[in-house]
C-alpha cells in the first residue's frame, strides 16, 4: 500500500494523557485530527488483544447476543480493498447476514492464511450486539449518551470517505493506518456517486494502493494537504467532522471501537437531504442566477453577516426565528408540499405568481 508520506503527506500529531477536559478545551476546537496515544490502553479488551487474538475473541464472544450481524465479504483477489469494480458496474464484495460468533470464529480461522477472503463486521452497535462490553471498555472522552460501535475484521481497507459526524476511533487490536484529508480537499479527491456508495457516504474514486495520477491529476494537491496517522492497540484517533479518511487494517485480526457524534440538534435532519434538494433546485439555474444563491445561502444559512433576522421583531421572524419543534414541523410540511408541487411543473405554471 502506498504510504502517502513518501509522496509528501504529513504526519498527524500525537498527544498523550488526553482527558475529557483537554479534549473539549483544545482537541475538538482545534478541528484537526489528533492521535490520542494510549486512550484505550487500560481497557480489558485491549489487554487481552495484546495477549492474543484468541483471548480477545473469547472475551468478545462472552458478551455476544444471538442477533445476526451484517458482514462484508470479498474474495482473496481484492486483497482486502473494498471498492467498485468494472467502472462502477458493481462492487467487489458482498454483504451477508452472519451469526456474530461464527463471523469472529471465521476470522480466527483465516489467521495464517496467505491470502484469505476479506471479512469485516463493520460498525456494529455495541449496545445491540455486545451488551455490557461497552461498560467495561468505555471511551472516557465522551458522555455515556454516545453509542459506541465495533469493527472486527482482517487486513481490510476502507476507501477514502467522510463521516457526517465527529469520530473517535479506538484501536483495540491490530494496527491501523489512517490517511486523512481536510474537507475542502473534496475538489481533489474525485468523489464517487452520492447514492451508489460502498457503505453510506460517498468515497473517493482514487485508490491509494495504485493512485492513477493520469486520470486523477488533482489528487497530487490532496496529497500535499494529507496526513497519515498510524495507530497501535490502545491508541485512538480524533477525526473532525467531514475529514476524509482512508483506513487500512494492517494485521490479520483487527478490532476497533468508535463513537460518532454530532453537535447538531437531533431533529435537524441530514445535510445530505439538503444537498439533494439543492441539486434539484439550484443546479438547474443559469450560472449567473446560481451564483446569486451563494450569497443568499451565505447570508441566511452560513450567517456570514450575523443573525439574518436580528432586525426583525421576534414574533415576525417566521422560519428565521427560533427552531421550535412546531416551527420545524411547519417548515417540513412547507417543504414537502413544495417538493410535491415541483414534481408537477405544468400545474405550477398555471398557478398565479407565488407570493413571497
Ligand atoms: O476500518 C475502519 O476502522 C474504519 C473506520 C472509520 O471509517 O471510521
Ligand atoms: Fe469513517
Amino acid at each position: 500500500m502506498t504510504d502517502l508520506r513518501r509522496l509528501g503527506a504529513g504526519t498527524t500529531p500525537v498527544r498523550e494523557n488526553v482527558d475529557r477536559a483537554l479534549f473539549e478545551r483544545e482537541i475538538v476546537p482545534g478541528n484537526r485530527p489528533v492521535v490520542l496515544k494510549g486512550l484505550a490502553d487500560d481497557w480489558p479488551a485491549t489487554r487481552l488483544g495484546k495477549r492474543s487474538p484468541q483471548a480477545l475473541a473469547d472475551y468478545i464472544k462472552r458478551f455476544s447476543s444471538d442477533r445476526p450481524v451484517e458482514i462484508l465479504l470479498g474474495p482473496p483477489s481484492i486483497r482486502g480493498y473494498f471498492f467498485y469494480r468494472d467502472e462502477l458496474g458493481g462492487v467487489n464484495f458482498v454483504r451477508r447476514q452472519a451469526n456474530f460468533v461464527a463471523a469472529v470464529d471465521k476470522l480466527l480461522s483465516f489467521i495464517g492464511e496467505a491470502s484469505p477472503p476479506a471479512l469485516y463486521i463493520q460498525s456494529a452497535p455495541i449496545d445491540d450486539y455486545l451488551p455490557q462490553f461497552g461498560e467495561e471498555n468505555r471511551v472516557s472522552l465522551l458522555d455515556g449518551t454516545v453509542a459506541p460501535r465495533i469493527w472486527i475484521g482482517n487486513a481490510v481497507t476502507v476507501q477514502t470517505h467522510f463521516d457526517l459526524s465527529e469520530n473517535i476511533a479506538c484501536v483495540v487490536a491490530g494496527r491501523k493506518r489512517f490517511t486523512l484529508f481536510p474537507p475542502e480537499q473534496i475538489v481533489s479527491l474525485y468523489p464517487g456517486p452520492l447514492e451508489f456508495t460502498l457503505s453510506g457516504p460517498p468515497v473517493s474514486m482514487v485508490r491509494l494502493d495504485e493512485p492513477d495520477f493520469e486520470r486523477y491529476p488533482k489528487f497530487r494537491d490532496a496529497i500535499a494537504s494529507a496526513e497519515v496517522a498510524e495507530l497501535g492497540p490502545g491508541d485512538a484517533l480524533y477525526i473532525p467532522y467531514h475529514w476524509w479518511h482512508h483506513v487500512e487494517s494492517l494485521d490479520p485480526f483487527n478490532v476497533l471501537v468508535n463513537c460518532w457524534w454530532s453537535g447538531s440538534r437531533p431533529d435537524a435532519g441530514s445535510p445530505r437531504d439538503c444537498l439533494l434538494h439543492a441539486l434539484i433546485a439550484l443546479r438547474a439555474l443559469p450560472p449567473r442566477q446560481r451564483a446569486v444563491w451563494r450569497a443568499v445561502l451565505d447570508y441566511y444559512v452560513f450567517e456570514t453577516h450575523g443573525d439574518p433576522a436580528a432586525h426583525l421583531p421576534p414574533a415576525r421572524r417566521g422560519v428565521l426565528g427560533e427552531p421550535t419543534p412546531e416551527r420545524l414541523a411547519q417548515m417540513r410540511a412547507m417543504l414537502a408540499g413544495a417538493l410535491a408541487r415541483s414534481a408537477r411543473p405544468d400545474e405550477r405554471q398555471r398557478r398565479p405568481a407565488e407570493k413571497p
